[in-house]
Parts: C-alpha cells; structure tokens; sequence
C-alpha cells in the first residue's frame, strides 16, 4: 500500500500556487505509483480550526464554520478542476477527526504524557505560541513573523515533548527515510536540542475555535496538535466500525507525507513523530516526510501585504489545468525553491509540449494516415538510427521511473522530452516524406513510422501522471487506450503496438498559447479575409 498525504490547506485565505504545487506534486507521485499496479490511497484536506480562523470570522461578520465552510468550497473547486486523484478528503472540523482527536488526547493523559500547569512568558497571537529567550532578540524585542506578542500568564495542558527527545534524536539519526531529500535531516538534527515541553491547549476564553479537551471542558487544543492527527484520523485510527474511513492497517505507516519546508521543523519533525512515539508506535511505524521547497515571485515570498500571490484560479482559466500542472512540476527540483515567472509556464508548454510532444504526435500519426492508410506497416527493414532511437527509448523508461520513484518530476519529465527530440531529430534525418516518394523506400518508411509511433505511444503512456488528460488523447489517437489498459512501466518494452495495427485520427492535444500580439495578428488576418469574402459577394 502506497499511503500519500500532503499538509492540510489553512482556511484562512484563498488557495495560492504553494498549495497548488504540494497537491499537484502529492497527486503526480499518487497516479505514478497507481500506474505501477501499488494500491494507493491519497489524502488531502483542509485545516480548519485555530485562532487566525476565529479572528477573520469575526472581522467578516461570519461564524467560524462559516468562513471555513466558504474557503473548503474554494480549496475542494480548485483541486477538482486541477483533477487532484484524492481517495480520501480531511476536514478538521469532521465529528470523526474531533472523537479521534479527543481519544488520543484522553489516552495520552491517562499514560501521564499530559500535565497541568501554569506559565507566564512572551506569546505570539500570530503564531498562537508561547515564545522564548530563543526568539527574543537583544533588545528584548521579537521578529516580524511573529506578529504581534504579549505578556501573557496562563494555566495550560502540556505535552511531555522533552520525554521523548533522546529517542527522536537516535531515530532521525538512524532512519533513511524519515526525512526526504537527505539534505533536510541536518536541519532537523539541529533542532532537536529542545528541552521544554509542548503547550497543547488553549483557554477557551481566547479561543473558542477549536476540539475540546475531552478532560478539562475550559480548554481546546492547540491546532498543531489537532492537524497533524488528520494523518491518522482520516486513515481510520480509533475510528468507529461504520466510519466509512479506511482500514488503519491497511494503510500506515504513510509512505510519504508531502509538506513545504516551512513545517518541517518542528511541526512535523518534533511534535508529530514524538506524539506518535507517545501514542505507542515504533520506529518503524513512523512515516516518511517529502519536504518541498518553496515558490518565490523575483525572489521574493508571496505574501499578501506585499500583494504578489497568485491564484491558481486564475491560471487555469487562462491556460487549463494541464499547463498549470506541467509548470508546477517541471520548473521545480523537488525539496529546492523555484521562482514563479507566468513567462516560463508559457515557454515551457508552448516549446515542450506544443511544438516537441505535440508536434511529434501530431506529425506521426498524419504521417501514418497519409503514407500508409493508418495502418502501421510491418517491414525488416533497420538501421542504426533507429537502433538508437529504439535503446534510447529504453533507457528513457528506466530513467523516468527512476526519477519518478525519488520523486523527482522535473527530471523524470526533462527525460522524456531529450527522448522527443531526439524523435523529431530522427524524423528530419529519415524524411519520411521523401521516402514516401519512392515505391523501393516503402520498408524504410515503415521502419521509421513505426518507430515514431512506438516512441509516441511509451511517452505518451508515461506522461499520464502528470497530464492525465493529454496523456489518455495521445494514447487514444493511436488507438492504444486497451493496449496500455493494464499495463504498468515495468511492462513496457518495444512493440506495444502490434504488426498492421490501425490508429485513429489525429486532433492537436496541445494548442499553442498565444501572446497578445499574435491573437491580434490572427484576429486581424480573420478580420482581413472576412472582409474580402462579403467584397466577393
Ligand atoms: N495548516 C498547516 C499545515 C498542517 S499539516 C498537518 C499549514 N497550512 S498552510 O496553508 O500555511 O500551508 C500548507 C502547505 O502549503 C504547507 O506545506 C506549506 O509549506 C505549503 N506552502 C505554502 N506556501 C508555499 C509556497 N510559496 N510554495 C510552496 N509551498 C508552500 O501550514
């Protein structure tokens, strides 16, 4: 089983590129691991409680359910019209979510991991967290990005974090894989020096917006500590038989939880694996962290008071859902930032996708129509540029998958598309149009068909991970939607199409995108030939 989650979206704000990035990337490596023939079970959702949520609510005249209710309906739109794969959707404010979190929180009181007591320090209502002498500068003053802070005393529940600190640090140490890329686990390493405790209620007074201590009714619990269980509420734990949520079992540990490198630490690199380590699960219960790294706009962080976030709506309405997918995976190395230019989303699909794969299916199968009936010919015939093409072709399976399984998109698709050109630069070495012209080429020619429309038929098959639209129109061009019905990469080998095997028709699959000035080229030429039609007339 092939358990993915991504971070759950806060409620608070529209969808931006960030979120859109973390659940296009969680849903390529989904259908990527569904195309192997893995059982898969893929888990997005929203985060929905919390002060920030309580406080715009408040400002828009709104209940809290409310204003979350409104965002989720926007987050869930853009996910369908980005035609995220998700098995299964978490919302915090689900009564099955609440019960779990509330019996994880008796359970844990019961095992003495909860106590009691009262605090007075530094508080950032931002970052709705106690600070300490760590993030007090000199001056006795604090960083921006912690908002506004004040002097607070307070009673509060907390968690016996610093128990299970040693343990952590052996684990992280130890373990390969619970945090990817390997370059993150330093970073973590070096946080994991704490010795405090973890605060995990809030005083209903100041926060009403939030699941019950199921012990102690004048206080919610801190949403950190209500979030990160929606990895396992949501997979089953401790649900009631008729929940219709999975079978836990079945499903963790995740095989990878996909979050932006911001919430590594300490969210989900202290706090979530020492709370499961309380809750009783082993080092090899823990899941794996797929830490990506963060899109910028001209290097800077989107932020709503510097008003550069882009909205992800806005961008499938004017290019489609395909090429804002394509640009989300393929500009970025995953766990590495990227910068945001609307320039390269249009460069990239426009070269990529539109004159390479595009054009070379495009041509492939006209060709075919026009030379051999839509019949794929059968011929002898060989030579070593079509050897090359055939070995390449291989090694571009292997490759992608390779990539694919390091969760590595943008070199798994820089792959594929060295293999297009290099097919387009075997169709202007072989000209299959002069061949055509000579009745004692004919074998060549069916050498050479065959091989563009086998190459055409294994990329376009591959691609179906991350355009899974382009990928299933290429595929059924060439008649090939059975063919590749079951298949998995390790299946693919030279030959899927069979001898004198028919396509069908060819259609575009990517229409270029067009600058202004050439809609108003074309608009004017139209306008030109219209004229001269009624003068005709
Ligand atoms: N609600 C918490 C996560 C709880 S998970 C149990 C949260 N929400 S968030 O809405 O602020 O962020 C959601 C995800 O989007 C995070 O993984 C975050 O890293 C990611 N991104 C937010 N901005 C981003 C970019 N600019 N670029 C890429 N991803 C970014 O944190």
């Amino acid at each position: 089983m092939y358990y993915i989650t991504t971070a759950i979206d806060y409620t608070n704000a529209l969808p931006h590129i960030g979120h859109a990035y973390e659940k296009v990337l969680a849903d390529v490596l989904a259908r990527w691991h569904r195309m192997k023939g893995e059982e898969v079970y893929f888990l997005t959702g929203v985060d929905q409680h919390g002060q920030k949520v309580q406080q715009t609510a408040e400002k828009l005249g709104l209940t809290p359910q409310e204003h979350v209710n409104n965002l989720t309906a926007k987050f869930k739109e853009l996910w369908e019209r980005l035609n995220i794969s998700n098995d299964g959707w978490a919302e915090t404010t689900d009564p099955r979510h609440k019960a779990c979190v509330q019996k994880i929180l008796a359970n844990l009181k019961d095992k003495g991991e909860l106590y009691k007591k009262s605090y007075k320090g530094f508080y950032s209502l931002r970052q709705e967290q106690f600070l300490t002498e760590k993030e007090q500068r000199e001056d006795g003053t604090f960083d921006e990005e912690w908002g506004e802070v004040i002097e607070l005393e307070e009673e509060n529940w907390y968690f016996r974090l610093s128990a299970h600190a040693e343990w952590l640090r052996n684990f992280v140490e130890k373990s390969d894989s619970f945090v990817l890329p390997a370059f993150r686990k330093a970073e973590l390493l070096n946080a994991i020096d704490f010795d405090s405790d973890l605060c995990i209620s809030r005083p209903k007074n100041r926060l009403s917006w939030g699941i019950e201590l199921p012990f102690d009714p004048d206080f919610v619990t801190y949403v950190w500590f209500d979030a990160l269980i929606n990895y396992i509420s949501f997979a089953g734990y401790l649900a009631e038989p008729d929940s219709g949520l999975p079978e836990f079992e079945k499903l963790w540990p995740a095989s990878c939880e996909v979050i932006g490198k911001d919430i590594l630490v300490p969210a989900h690199g202290v706090y979530w694996p020492a709370m499961l380590h309380a809750m009783g699960f082993s080092d090899e219960q823990m899941p794996s962290l797929l830490v990506h790294g963060w899109w910028n706009i001209n290097g800077n962080k989107m932020s709503k008071s510097l008003g550069n976030v882009v909205n992800p709506v806005t961008l499938v309405d004017m290019f489609g859902p395909e090429a804002v997918r394509y640009y989300l995976v393929r500009d970025i190395t995953t766990g590495k930032d990227a910068n945001y230019d609307i320039e390269r989303l249009v460069m990239l699909y426009n070269t990529e996708l539109a004159n390479d794969l595009g054009n070379l299916c495009n041509r492939s199968i006209n060709m075919t129509r026009r030379y051999c009936d839509s019949v794929l010919p059968v011929s002898d015939y060989d030579d070593e540029a079509s050897q090359a093409l055939r070995s390449s072709m291989a090694e571009t399976v292997a490759k992608f998958a390779s990539y694919m399984d390091d969760n590595l998109t943008s070199d798994a698709l820089a792959a594929l598309n060295a293999q297009v050109s290099a097919c387009n630069a075997y169709i202007e070495q072989q000209q299959p149009w002069q061949l055509a012209k000579d009745e004692n080429a004919m074998p060549k020619l069916a050498c050479v068909l065959r091989h563009l429309l086998e190459c055409c038929a294994q990329v376009g098959y591959l691609i179906a991970c991350v355009l899974p639209d382009a990928s299933a129109r290429i595929i059924s061009q060439l008649n090939a939607t059975e063919i590749f019905a079951e298949k998995t990469p390790a299946d693919i080998t030279w030959g899927m199409l069979p001898a004198m095997h028919v396509i069908n028709e060819p259609a575009p699959v990517f229409p270029r995108i067009l600058s202004d000035e050439e809609k108003e080229k074309i608009a004017a030429k139209a306008a030109k030939n219209a004229a001269k039609q009624q003068k005709q007339k």
